[in-house]
């Protein structure tokens, strides 16, 4: 687990993008809970910092493709998986495991 950025730094419903072992990773606060996926859109490539989070998904800005949060898994089109990385939270910091 690596430390990449402060509770604080995370709104509800809001993102950011931080790097990790070389790659970016995009944190996702829903109501408290972090979550952190790639921020490469697993359809076509599009980054993903821009899109709309909503209860446990986040839908990509290009096609709208939606993605759980928890496990990835999209399901309007269950060939596409975006990867999600293990969170935890300790104390104010945020830490992932980016492998
Ligand atoms: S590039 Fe994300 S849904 Fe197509």
């Amino acid at each position: 687990m690596i430390p990449v950025a402060k509770v604080n730094e995370v709104p509800n419903f809001g993102k950011k993008v931080v790097s990790a072992s070389g790659r970016e990773i995009l944190l996702v606060n829903i109501k408290g809970a972090v979550f952190a996926c790639e921020n490469e859109c697993p359809h076509q490539g599009s980054p993903l910092n821009a899109a709309i989070v909503k209860d446990d998904y986040i839908a990509c800005p290009r096609h709208g493709y939606r993605f759980s949060l928890a496990d990835g898994r999209c399901t309007d089109h269950p060939e596409f998986t975006l990867k999600i990385f293990p969170v935890q939270i300790s104390g104010n910091d945020i830490l992932v495991d980016p492998s």
